[in-house]
């Protein structure tokens, strides 16, 4: 079996200390915590500390790292200057990358902490900039979340909104071996550096297949307008060979924990918001209705809903726009690419694997 045919399902490519991800039991271990013990409980940074230890020289503790993380979004803050006219009417995600790549490379924590820092900087100034306005400066004094959320709208946001954020960049911070998380392994694994790995990791998330989904849930939302109209829509997208944005997954055949997590915040959000409920209520209609289409038509498939789904009914909440929700799903998970990345190189191994030639033979062989 060469596995490449099945896009290397089930094949184990590294071992690694920092998340585990169960899919036959939906359950997501990072570092020894379930996410329900670290989601909505703990803060970007802290979850951040978490991943970072023991795979880079001279971390600080958790308070040291918020004040470090802080000063590194105002190194990150200079790179916004170079954000041109070429630039801002790229997608969100290609300006954001190609800010990243003026970033230095490297393997120390001075690259790792700018890095970090880098998409949570870069995405409110790229969306502002789309819209004619000037970037806002990091404050390196307040929490990550809490800061690229004020650097989003211009002013503090509200303390819920700021825990719905660090919840979501929680949620989302590292997941296995998933496809973003390989390729910056793979790029870690020649010694090309934090940063290079990091520009691998952020190519891979761009696709629809995997952190590209949330910004189609919205235009399924939208589209959909009412809960009643949510059954003809969905049996019509299906119809047409269309995948239903926010369900299914490579490896969990239950429903993704990081739904549930994702709902919870969305929830608590809801509380204070005068808008919210009525999205929330369209969006649980939505996804009872594909859960239900779904197990009628792809009986043999368990297709759930997956971590994309709630993820735009969150962001959306919070202010930003869909064709930057892959920006935000960055911002979280460049501290799982920097965690793999500095574990790949401390294994020391050069990840090559091998491929199967199924093409023509030469003709002095046949
Ligand atoms: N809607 C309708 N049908 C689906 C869906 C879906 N969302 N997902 C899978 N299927 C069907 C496929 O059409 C296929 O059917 P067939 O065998 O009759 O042809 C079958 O289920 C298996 O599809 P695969 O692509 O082989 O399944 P895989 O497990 O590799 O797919 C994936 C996982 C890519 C996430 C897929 O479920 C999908 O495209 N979902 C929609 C996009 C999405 O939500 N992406 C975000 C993923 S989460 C993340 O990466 C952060």
């Amino acid at each position: 079996m060469t596995g490449g045919a099945d896009g290397l399902r089930g094949v184990v490519a590294a071992e690694t200390v920092l998340s585990d991800v169960d899919g036959a039991a939906g359950r997501l271990i990072i570092r020894g915590f379930t996410l329900d013990e670290l989601a909505g409980r703990t803060s970007f940074e802290q979850a951040c500390h978490l991943l970072l230890e023991g795979m880079l020289g001279g971390l600080p503790d958790e308070g040291g790292l918020c004040a470090r993380l802080g000063a590194a979004r105002v190194q990150a803050f200079a790179e916004v200057a170079a954000l041109d006219a070429e630039l801002r009417g790229r997608p969100p995600l290609e300006a954001v990358r190609a800010l990243m790549a003026r970033l230095p490379d490297g393997d120390d924590l001075e690259v790792a902490l700018r890095l970090l820092a880098s998409p949570a900087v870069f995405t409110p100034a790229v969306i502002r900039a789309a819209k004619g306005l000037a970037p806002i400066a990091p404050d390196p004094g307040i929490g990550h979340a809490a800061d690229m959320l004020r650097m989003l709208k211009g002013s503090e946001p509200a303390p819920a909104e700021a825990t719905a954020l660090d919840a979501y960049l929680v949620t989302i911070i590292d997941h296995g071996l998933n496809a973003s998380t390989f390729a910056a392994r793979v790029a870690a694994s020649t010694l090309a550096g934090l940063t290079s790995a990091a520009l691998a990791g952020i190519s891979a998330l761009k696709g629809p297949l995997h952190g590209g989904a949330p910004g189609p849930v919205i235009d399924m939302l939208d589209g959909i307008g009412a809960p009643e109209n949510a059954t003809a829509w969905l049996e019509a997208a299906l119809d047409r060979g269309d995948r239903l944005m926010g369900f299914g997954h490579g490896v969990y055949k239950v429903r993704d924990p990081r739904a549930d997590a994702l709902k919870r915040a969305v929830q608590s959000l809801a509380q204070a918001s005068p808008e919210l409920p009525g999205r929330l209520k369209l969006a649980e209609a939505v996804e009872a209705a594909a859960l239900d289409i779904l197990r009628r038509r792809k009986p043999d498939r368990p297709l759930n809903t997956n971590v994309e789904f709630y993820t735009a009914v969150l962001l959306e909440a919070l202010g930003f726009p869909h064709e930057a929700f892959t920006c935000v799903f960055a911002s979280g998970r460049i501290a799982g690419w920097i965690a793999h990345a500095r574990e790949q190189v401390l294994s020391g191994r050069l990840i090559r694997p091998s491929s199967h030639y199924v093409g023509p033979v030469p003709r002095e062989a046949a």
